[in-house]
Formats: C-alpha cells, sequence, structure tokens
C-alpha cells in the first residue's frame, strides 16, 4: 500500500531573508544549499537535500509541509486514492522546480495548509553526525481549531498511526519515530512550532549553548517530554517562529505500541516534563507558538 514515508523539510515565509538566512547558518547550525530568486535552502547533517525552505513574505506563515514517498508509483497511487476520496489536489503529479528537484504534488488538508508529496529528490551523499547540528527535521506542530478532525484527516487518507493523545494534542507517526506530525487544540491554525533532531542529548546542549551564546534565550527546556520521551530546548527565531532541538525521540515497535490516552499522561500542574526540571515555558513561547504573528489563514 502506497504511503507517507516521512517527514521531508518544512517551508516558511519569513520578512528579512537575509536576516533569516544568518540566524539559521550562525546560529541554529544549518546549511544553506541553495538560493533562488527571494529564498533559500538550507541542510541538516543528514542526506535530505533541504530541511528548511526560507522564502521572503510580507508576513510570517507556513506556507508548506513536504513529505516523502517511496517511489513514483508511490507518488501516483497516493495521487490516484486522494482524487478518488475528493482530496483537492492542486495537479497532476509532475516534476518538482525546487532546488533537489523530485517528483510529487501539492495538495490541502482538511485545515487549507498546503502539504506536498515528493520522491527523488536529490539527496547528500556525505552525511554524517556532528556534535551540535541537526541531522534532520523531527516533526512540525501544528495549532488547530479541530485537532480531531486535522488528525482524522492524516490517518484515514495520510494513512499515518496515532501515537498518543493528551488532553491538549494529537502526536502522529509515519514511520518509526513516535510523531512526525502533531496538532494541538488551539484557537487558531498556524505552526506551533518546529523540530530539529539533533544527534543525542549532549549535542541539544552544544545547541542550545550556541544559541545562548548568540543572545538566543532558552524559552523553554531543557527537559524531557512525555509523549514521546524527547528531549528538547525551545528557542523562538527571527520572525517569531518556534524552533526546538530534540534528540532520543522514542521509536516505534508498531507490533506492541498501544497509544496512550490523556488520562495517562496526566500529572501534577508544575510538573511540565518528565526532570522536572524544565520548569513553565516563558509568557514570550506561549505567544508564539500560538502563532501570535503569523499570517492567519
Ligand atoms: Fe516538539
Amino acid at each position: 500500500m502506497a504511503s507517507v514515508t516521512a517527514l521531508r523539510s518544512v517551508e516558511l515565509g519569513v520578512t528579512d531573508l537575509r536576516r533569516s538566512v544568518t540566524f539559521y547558518r550562525e546560529c541554529w547550525g544549518l546549511r544553506p544549499v541553495a538560493e533562488g530568486p527571494g529564498s533559500c535552502f538550507l541542510r541538516a547533517t543528514g542526506p535530505e537535500h533541504h530541511v528548511l525552505a526560507l522564502r521572503e513574505r510580507p508576513a510570517p506563515m507556513l506556507i508548506r509541509i513536504n513529505f516523502a514517498a517511496a517511489s513514483p508509483r508511490a507518488v501516483q497511487k497516493l495521487h490516484g486514492e486522494f482524487k478518488s476520496i475528493g482530496v483537492a489536489v492542486r495537479a497532476e503529479p509532475g516534476p518538482i522546480e525546487d532546488p533537489g528537484g523530485g517528483y510529487g504534488f501539492a495538495f490541502p488538508d482538511r485545515a487549507g495548509r498546503e502539504l506536498r508529496i515528493l520522491t527523488d529528490i536529490a539527496t547528500h551523499t556525505d552525511a554524517v553526525d556532528a556534535p551540535d547540528r541537526a541531522r534532520k527535521l523531527s516533526h512540525v506542530v501544528l495549532n488547530s481549531t479541530d485537532a480531531d478532525a486535522d488528525a482524522a484527516f492524516f490517518l484515514d487518507v495520510l494513512d499515518f498511526r496515532l501515537s498518543d493523545q493528551t488532553a491538549m494534542m494529537e502526536f502522529l507517526r509515519c514511520n518509526a519515530d513516535h510523531h512526525s506530525v502533531a496538532f494541538v487544540r488551539a484557537d487558531n491554525v498556524s505552526l506551533n512550532h518546529v523540530a530539529f533532531e539533533m544527534p543525542d542529548w549532549e549535542a541539544v546542549m552544544r545547541g542550545a549553548g550556541r544559541m545562548k551564546e548568540n543572545g538566543h534565550a532558552l524559552e523553554w527546556g531543557v527537559g524531557r517530554h512525555g509523549p514521546g520521551n524527547n528531549v528538547f530546548a525551545y528557542f523562538i527565531e527571527p520572525d517569531g517562529f518556534v524552533i526546538e532541538y530534540t534528540s532520543e525521540l522514542q521509536h516505534i515497535d508498531e507490533a506492541l505500541h498501544k497509544p496512550g490516552k490523556p488520562q495517562d499522561w496526566a500529572r501534577p500542574p508544575n510538573r511540565l516534563d518528565q526532570w522536572g526540571y524544565a520548569g513553565a515555558p516563558s509568557e514570550r513561547i506561549l505567544d508564539a507558538m500560538n502563532g501570535a504573528r503569523q499570517a492567519r489563514h
């Protein structure tokens, strides 16, 4: 059966491209691999051609999320399935004009966010972990006015699996990673945060140290989440998007995993991570997570 196999990259609209490229290169630790008019594509240390596309826009916004499928045949099969159930696919699958190329198609999800499924993108052959840099995109968390319906679209149409539910969130996977996408019950449709996978918790600390040295305060963390069991450190980037260094995300055994329910994740109100070390997220980051500066759908 054709299905989405991974999260590839996220595309953000930023208001000052030069400023953002400098930030993601110097402070966050990504590397530009291609530039176009008003756009820049940045890689992590892994084989994925790019994990972040920045495009200059009048206001900060989530432009698109790119997922992987295994082959052109899988892309075509998904396209056919989507059309048959009434998903408003934008066009037939075709070559992708962006750096890295590839083959795929775009479509809106239930709430109108643009998603794209891509295969055959150029990959890097020099992938090697670095002690303080991200190796790939880990997950994208989306604010939703109807998280149950948004999760149902990903489960039923994109063949994601439910990993865990809390009172606030739905965690969904498309491979062994505990979540590639999660939805937050919110009062608007926006981007909550984007997480980048570091090789280990020490790399999270080294990345957090580099951010601190460059004047970017740690807004929440360092801590270890409940669902997903991952180590986290959260920051706010120049356009007000929330970005996370993470490591040790739980790998799911499909045969054994039983999704947790909200009551399984209940904890004392002051305990917001497993260690009890992270404390509360800053007011600034709560606003930023709720998409305060982003253009609305
Ligand atoms: Fe996260």
